[in-house]
């Protein structure tokens, strides 16, 4: 079933397998294009191919199954595949590295595997977020290596969970190296967005990073002003109400919570790297963000000796009604409590993990509760009156 090494495809979606690729490859197949699904890891692939979504994404089975009947989605561990595709879409995985540097050597390396198989007239997408620059970078690797193909990157922005709706809701950028490659992209993104914006690569690259640094800055203000309302002893959740009451101007104030997962800090830092390490805004942002986890502890030390405390973390994942764990920052207040000497217990809705507890069995066994994230399902929870608990997001009280 996942060894697709005959057919002729529209599409070959590159990590078609992962949060990105996946439900993109859904939604393209759906629509009418042969889509095949190229991924390393033959296990996500496996479970698209039996029917399930490997992860938490909204109205996405229902799609896939629909792909999957249409006969249009094939899956490869192989990249032969990718020569009978007239587009590639590469959707991989782009980390920075320990300083905030971008790791180029991952495309690199990943076309390196690729370009055997590419051929004349094909195109390729980028859908990965990249640095600035990166694209135009691409163009001129594959251009020395002898190859004829036309380059275009059309950054991903749904938001995770909500790809299948949001592919076909959002305006889609679109950028390419030369307008034939520009225009082949339009054509592809048409079939499936219902409008599309046109940049050149590097104004495509600089506009994704920029919809993460925002939304990762709008989260730090939002933390900055809960903890120094907290530390003055003020309740923050009283004043953010009054304050977004009939007042438009401040309808985007988010709630405070912890801002993470794989890309918000990690684009913030591109753009960071990208303008010569002067970003003084994006780099604020990251130490009150990566900063709040440390706060809350401190907040439970002054009333209590951690080592004679039990703390639950209700909400592993990293954001709410999701599974997906990475970078989640609830680990890093779980490590930090462990530091001081806490027992710490685990529990999350969505992400599965054995040394995970039911949320009922981790209040019963709690002193203290940080609410982690704010899953759908712990709006109508109950905690034992006098039960310390950190709940950032509110739920339950009309928040969440
Ligand atoms: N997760 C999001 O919500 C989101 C949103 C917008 C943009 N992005 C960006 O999209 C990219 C992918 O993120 P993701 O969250 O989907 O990552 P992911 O790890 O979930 O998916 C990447 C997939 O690519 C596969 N893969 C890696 N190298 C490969 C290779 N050489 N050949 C074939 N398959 C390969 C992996 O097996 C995996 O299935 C990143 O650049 C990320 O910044 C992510």
């Amino acid at each position: 079933m996942i060894d697709d090494t005959n057919g002729v495809h529209d599409v070959c979606v590159v990590g078609g397998a992962g949060h990105v690729g996946a439900p993109l490859a859904v939604v393209l197949a759906a629509k009418g294009l042969r889509t095949l699904v190229y991924d390393l890891n033959r296990q996500t692939m496996g479970e698209m191919a039996s029917g399930r979504m490997p992860f938490t994404e909204a109205g996405g089975e229902e799609m896939l199954r629909v792909a999957l009947a249409s006969g249009r989605l094939a899956f490869t561990a192989e990249p032969h595949g990718i020569q009978r595709s007239q587009y590639v879409v590469v959707t991989i995985g782009t980390p920075i590295d320990e300083y905030h540097n971008p790791r180029l050597h991952v495309v690199t390396r990943a076309f390196e595997v690729f370009l055997p198989f590419l051929r004349d007239g094909q195109t390729i997408i980028l859908r990965s977020t990249v640095f600035p620059g990166v694209t135009d970078y691409l163009h001129r690797w594959l251009i020395d290596r002898g190859k004829k193909v036309l380059i275009a990157f059309c950054p991903e922005r749904v938001v995770q969970g909500q790809g299948i709706k949001e592919i076909q809701t959002l305006t889609q950028i679109v950028s390419g190296t030369t307008p034939e490659a520009e225009e082949s992209a339009v054509r592809l993104f048409e079939r499936i967005a219902p409008r599309l914006v046109r940049m050149v690569p590097k104004e495509a690259e600089f506009a994704k990073l920029i919809c993460n640094a925002y939304r990762y800055i709008q989260f730090a203000a939002a933390n900055q002003f809960y903890m120094m309302a907290e530390s003055a002893g003020l309740d923050y959740d009283r004043i953010l109400r009054g304050v977004k009451q009939e007042y438009p101007r401040a309808r985007d104030l988010p709630g405070p919570g912890f801002a993470a997962g794989p890309c918000l800090m990690k684009d913030t830092m591109q753009l960071f790297a990208f303008s010569n390490n002067q970003f003084a805004l994006g780099q604020a942002a990251m130490s009150i963000n990566e900063g709040l986890p440390n706060y809350v502890v401190d907040k439970i030390r002054r009333t209590r000796d951690l080592a004679q405390t039990r703390v639950g973390i209700l909400g592993m994942a990293f954001k709410a009604d999701v599974d997906d764990i990475r970078d989640s920052l609830a680990y890093k207040i779980g490590k930090i409590l462990r530091f001081h000497g806490a027992k710490v217990l685990y529990s999350d809705e969505f992400a599965a993990d054995a040394t995970f507890v039911s949320k009922e069995e981790l209040i019963a066994g709690s002193d203290v509760v940080i609410v982690g994230v704010p899953h759908s399902s712990y709006g109508h929870l109950k905690f034992p009156p006098g039960m310390d608990v950190i709940n950032l997001w509110n739920i339950g009280k009309g928040g969440g």
